[in-house]
């Protein structure tokens, strides 16, 4: 599977932040939790709502539309809209990518 620059440089990624890039037509959310980066498809499964925009609480993003909330680390989904736990399939799990640092540069394998 081919690597791709997602031209974020790592100093520019703070534990705790988030960005979202464009990747050959995919939207993919590029988050950094602790010392490790993490990449996702950065759109809901749910409605569609852009995850960037969403908050980040540690290692969880909740989604700005209706409040799913995913695992950044595996893509998870740890509850449903509304904040519905256990989740019961309204939100599917999100892709998740293998990202390494290169040069100082955050780089995604995309399928
Ligand atoms: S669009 Fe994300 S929870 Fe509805």
């Amino acid at each position: 599977m081919p690597w791709r620059s997602t031209g974020l440089a790592l100093e520019t990624l703070p534990p705790g932040s988030k960005r979202e890039v464009l990747i050959e037509g995919a939207t993919v959310l590029v988050v950094r939790v602790g010392p490790s980066v993490f990449a996702l498809d950065g759109i809901c499964t749910h409605e569609g709502g852009l995850l960037v925009d969403g908050t980040l609480e540690d290692e969880k993003i909740v989604c700005p539309l209706h409040g799913a909330t995913y695992d950044t680390t595996s893509g998870a989904v740890l509850a449903d809209p509304d904040g519905v736990v256990p989740p019961t399939g309204v939100a599917t799990a999100l892709q998740r990518y293998a990202t390494r640092v290169d040069d100082g540069m955050v780089w995604v394998e995309l399928p």
